[in-house]
This record gives C-alpha cells, sequence and structure tokens, in this order.
C-alpha cells in the first residue's frame, strides 16, 4: 500500500511537465511563450509579455534595466495549467541577458523546445544551446516557427537537424503551403489537416477547423495545388522517415518537429497537446547516493540560479531552486549538504509574472525562488532525511574575457574578497595567468551583461571601483588530462594558456580557426568545451 505521501507524489509527478525553450534571438521565444500561455489560460490577451519585453528593450542604459528586475525574477518560471498537467516553462535568459544562466536553467529542465525561424535554420545560439541538452540526453522538441513568411523548404530544415546535430527528425505535424500561401498544418498522428483563420497578430486563440484528408470537403477548403503538394510530401515522409520512437525522443537522439506560425497562433496547440504525450515527466537525477526518484518522500533540491538584486537598498539575492524529490513547505527547515548548516527556507515566492504571491507548497519539477543571502552558491544541494548531494551545474565555456584592475591600492581587501564571493556565487568565471607578473583576476562570461553585473557590485556592495582591460578572445577550451597533457602536447601556437578557478588548464583562442589549428597540429590533445564545477 502507498503512503498518503506517496500517492500525493505520484500524482504531481505524473501531472507535471517542464521545459525551457532553446533558441537564437528573433526566432520567436517571446511570442511563443505569450502564446502558450495564453492557451494556458495564464493571461486572457496575448502581448503582456511582449509589453514588457518591448519596455525592456527600449532602455539602453543598463541600470534602467536592471530596475526592472523585479519583471526578469519573476518570469524566471512560468507555471500555467492545461488539459490536467502543471506545465512549468523555465525561462532561459535571452539576448540582452544572456549569460551562464542562460546555459544553467537547462540543468534544472527535463524538456528542451528548440525554437527555429523557417527563413534562416539553426543559428548559433540555439547550437550552442543544444550541445548543453545533449550533454544532458534532454528530450528535445523542435517547433519552426515564422512560416506565415517566406522560409525554407521543410524537408531542408529536417536535413539539417540531422546532419548538423545528428538528431533524428520525426515531424509530427507538416506545414500546408508557406508565407502568404500559408493555411495550416497536417497532423499525422491523427491524419487531419488543421487549417487556421488568420487574426490580427494571434491575441486570441486561432480558430481552427479540423478535417481528414480524405474528406471531400476539402476540396472547398483548400486550392487543389496545395493538397496535391501535400500528398507528395507526405508520402516521401513516410517512405523515408522513420517512425515516432519514443524511447529515442526520450534519450534526446530523435526530435519531434511541428511546423506553425507562432505570431498568428497557427498549430501552437496542437504542439502543446503533443507535447505533453510525448514530454519527459520530471526524471530521476543523479547524486552521491546513486539515481534518485522523484517520488523519494524526502524533499531534497538543488540550486540552478542566483540573482542579485541591483538596488543597493535591497541587497537580497534570490537563490532560484529545482525541487527535485518529495514536497516543499513554507518555512520547512533543510540540510545545506555543502556547509552541514540548517537553513530555514522562509520567504519563498511563487514565480509567475509579475503576481509574486508566496508559495504554500511546491512539488518535484517545479522552482522555487527564495530570498537566502549569502547561503546558497551555484549547484548547492538542500535536503531533508539521508544526507545527499546532486552533481554540480558545469561551468560553461566564457566566450568574453577581460582582467579586472583594482586601482586603488588600499581597497586591496575588498577587492579580493569581491571577487572571490562573486565567483563562488557564479556571477561570472575567475582565472589567471600563467604569468607571475599578471596578477589581476581575468574575468571570464558568457554574455558582456556579467561584466557589467560585476563591475556594478563590486562598486555597489564592496565599495571597490575597477577598471576592466578586454582581451581579444572569443573561445576557451579545458584541457582534458591537467597540466601532464598540456605539458605532453609541447609548443602550442596562436593560444593563450591561463587556468580556472581550481588551477586547471584552459586554453583561450582568438577565433574558430585558431582553435581548429591546434586541434589539427595535436591529435593527441583533448579539448572540453565544459568542465565540471573543481
Ligand atoms: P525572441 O524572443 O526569440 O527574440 O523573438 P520575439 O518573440 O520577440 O520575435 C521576434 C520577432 O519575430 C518579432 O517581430 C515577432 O513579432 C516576430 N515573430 C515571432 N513569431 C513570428 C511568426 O510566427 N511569424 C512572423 N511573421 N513573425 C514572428 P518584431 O518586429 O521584432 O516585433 P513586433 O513588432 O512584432 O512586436
Amino acid at each position: 500500500m502507498p503512503t498518503e505521501i506517496q500517492t500525493e507524489l505520484e500524482n504531481a509527478v505524473n501531472t507535471r511537465r517542464n521545459f525551457a525553450i532553446i533558441s537564437h534571438p528573433d526566432a520567436g521565444k517571446t511570442t511563443l511563450t505569450e502564446k502558450l500561455l495564453l492557451y494556458g489560460g495564464a493571461i486572457h490577451e496575448a502581448g503582456s509579455v511582449k509589453a514588457r519585453r518591448a519596455q525592456r528593450k527600449a532602455t539602453s542604459d543598463w541600470m534602467e534595466m536592471e530596475q526592472q528586475r523585479g519583471i526578469s525574477i519573476t518570469s524566471t518560471v512560468l507555471q500555467f495549467a492545461y488539459n490536467g498537467y502543471q506545465i512549468n516553462l523555465l525561462d532561459t535568459p535571452g539576448h540582452q541577458d544572456f549569460s551562464e544562466d542562460t546555459y544553467r536553467t537547462l540543468a534544472a529542465a527535463d524538456n528542451a523546445v528548440m525554437l527555429i525561424d523557417a527563413a534562416k535554420g539553426l543559428e548559433p545560439q540555439t547550437r550552442k544551446l543544444f550541445e548543453v541538452c545533449k550533454l544532458r540526453e534532454l528530450p528535445i522538441f523542435t517547433f519552426v516557427n515564422k512560416l506565415d513568411r517566406p522560409g525554407r523548404e521543410p524537408l531542408e530544415l529536417l536535413d539539417e537537424i540531422e546532419q548538423e546535430l545528428g538528431l533524428q527528425t520525426y515531424a509530427v505535424n507538416w506545414p500546408i503551403g508557406m508565407g502568404d500561401r500559408f493555411k495550416g498544418v497536417f497532423d499525422r498522428r491523427l491524419q487531419q489537416i488543421h487549417l487556421f483563420e488568420r487574426r490580427a497578430h494571434g491575441s486570441q486563440e486561432a480558430k481552427d477547423t479540423a478535417i481528414a484528408l480524405g474528406d471531400p470537403k476539402i476540396e472547398d477548403l483548400l486550392e487543389e495545388e496545395l493538397y496535391y503538394q501535400l500528398k507528395e510530401e507526405l508520402e516521401i515522409l513516410d517512405e523515408v522517415a522513420p517512425d515516432l520512437d519514443l524511447e529515442l525522443v526520450r534519450e534526446g537522439k530523435m526530435t519531434p518537429v511541428f511546423f506553425g506560425s507562432a505570431m498568428t497562433n497557427f498549430g501552437v496547440e496542437l504542439f502543446l497537446k503533443a507535447f505533453l504525450d510525448y514530454a519527459q515527466k520530471p526524471e530521476a537525477r543523479n547524486s552521491s547516493e546513486g539515481e534518485i526518484d522523484p517520488t523519494y518522500p524526502d524533499f531534497t533540491g538543488f540550486v540552478f540560479k542566483l540573482q542579485a538584486n541591483m538596488d543597493p537598498k535591497h541587497r537580497d539575492r534570490v537563490a532560484f531552486i529545482r525541487v527535485c524529490t518529495g514536497k516543499f513547505e513554507k518555512d520547512m527547515t533543510v540540510s545545506h549538504a555543502r556547509t552541514g548548516k540548517t537553513v530555514r527556507l522562509s520567504r519563498p515566492q511563487k514565480l509567475f509574472a509579475q503576481d509574486r504571491g508566496s508559495l504554500e507548497v511546491a512539488y518535484p519539477g517545479d522552482v522555487i525562488g527564495l530570498n537566502n543571502p549569502g547561503v546558497f552558491a551555484i549547484g548547492d544541494t538542500i535536503y531533508n532525511g539521508k544526507k545527499l548531494e546532486y552533481e554540480g551545474i558545469p561551468c560553461f565555456s566564457p566566450e568574453l574575457f577581460a582582467f579586472i584592475k583594482n586601482p586603488n591600492p588600499s581597497k586591496f581587501k575588498q577587492f579580493n574578497k569581491a571577487i572571490s564571493e562573486l565567483q563562488e556565487e557564479g556571477a561570472v568565471q575567475i582565472m589567471y595567468s600563467t604569468d607571475d607578473f599578471k596578477r589581476d583576476p581575468l574575468l571570464a562570461a558568457v554574455g558582456q551583461l556579467q561584466f557589467e553585473v560585476v563591475q556594478f557590485r563590486m562598486q555597489n556592495e564592496y565599495g571597490v571601483e575597477t577598471l576592466l582591460e578586454m582581451l581579444p578572445y572569443s573561445l576557451a577550451r579545458w584541457v582534458a588530462g591537467g597540466w601532464k597533457a598540456l605539458e605532453k602536447a609541447g609548443r602550442l601556437f596562436n593560444t593563450l594558456t591561463v587556468k580556472d578557478a581550481w588551477g586547471r588548464p584552459v586554453l583561450l583562442f582568438k577565433n574558430e580557426w585558431n582553435l581548429q589549428q591546434v586541434k589539427g597540429d595535436h591529435p593527441g590533445l583533448k579539448l572540453n568545451s565544459i568542465a565540471p564545477v573543481g
């Protein structure tokens, strides 16, 4: 007989699905998010998320943007209900906020939605984020967007995904026409044509007429040419493409593909329904005690993101915690694995839109935000019951590098303290030159905003003014096998060797070409773009 808590947890896990969207700027992430929320009934008129984005975009001044942090804090996770499911959309910070947090969010997700602009196909940021999903073997659902505009051939896009990412594709639906002639999609699951009606910017749910492929009424509804084109393409798909294999989807080796137009609302609901059927529920996670199933009765979770409030009057930090097992209850006391301390989880925040109501309970797959200044670092585990620690969140390849200097020697102590605390918190990666005469720490970041945050916080929280000296590198690789392997490789050209916070060798390259050159010259040298912490 399962206990009451076990039944409660099983129900919660079975009805929860969480995902993050991976995309390149402008592919339509904000628009798709908004439309999903519209179907989930979480907002009534699409446009509110967008309005906020426009507001943010309009402010060129970073500080002003920061003052609106309340918004981005609360939109870190958007929770909504649909068809009996609780869906958590983990927002990956976009272009302006692009930082290591964008990658870290994927460590908290169980599924990823890869959003592609039909005219552009795969783009650099999507590829980078895909690499992180691959590492975690996350199931990936592809939504090809903007079919209402002229774009590339659908079959060509599938081919690109297969060739470049090594992912098998299965088209769950297929577009009927494109651009001005985009009429809808064919659902291969139900063998039905869905024709949509265009509405102004799709601010409401799209009107959807479903009709079977052989139905004679099609003649009245669809131009003959489009109908025959569709039939022909479906025949090709049936002949050449493999069947949907959910095992492969769950292992991250096959991606179900959907076509649509987020802006006009074509195909969004069909996507949501199929996603819920195929997506993975909250998963078991690796820990120091082996794999821990989400229905494990004690509460456990880990920190995947920390956000500092930039307002000097409110120096709080919000720690975002992914609930892995058990049930979270407000004010509960837990153990903190890294320090061995006991922490009371007070002031939890419900993370949706601007409504910051406080949260009473949360289940595996959910995310909670806690104000606990100074207690948490990225990757920390909190637990009840038997001690365990989840696998840490790795360091991701930085792309921007700068020496940070302290022009004021009397602030030496504060400077060092700030650097070590900000590194521990995960605000930026700190590296050091191997040249003994260059003692300044080297900041390594994924996005420019991270530098600005570090300089601002050093000034505001530690009273230290700093200067940055940018370096002309754009790629970093950790050397597998450490210093010994590096020594064995001998002299390397066009690269700078530095060490990370744990003293491990990292090679910096100016560009991809230099990296390929070093790889070509030293085939025995194994270089990694992601490294475990410590
Ligand atoms: P992002 O968050 O991924 O950066 O993308 P976002 O949703 O902001 O969309 C980027 C642009 O692409 C927006 O246009 C948006 O309206 C448009 N867009 C999104 N989905 C679709 C689609 O399905 N079809 C078409 N044709 N366009 C789409 P914008 O001009 O930057 O903004 P706005 O003037 O529309 O507000």
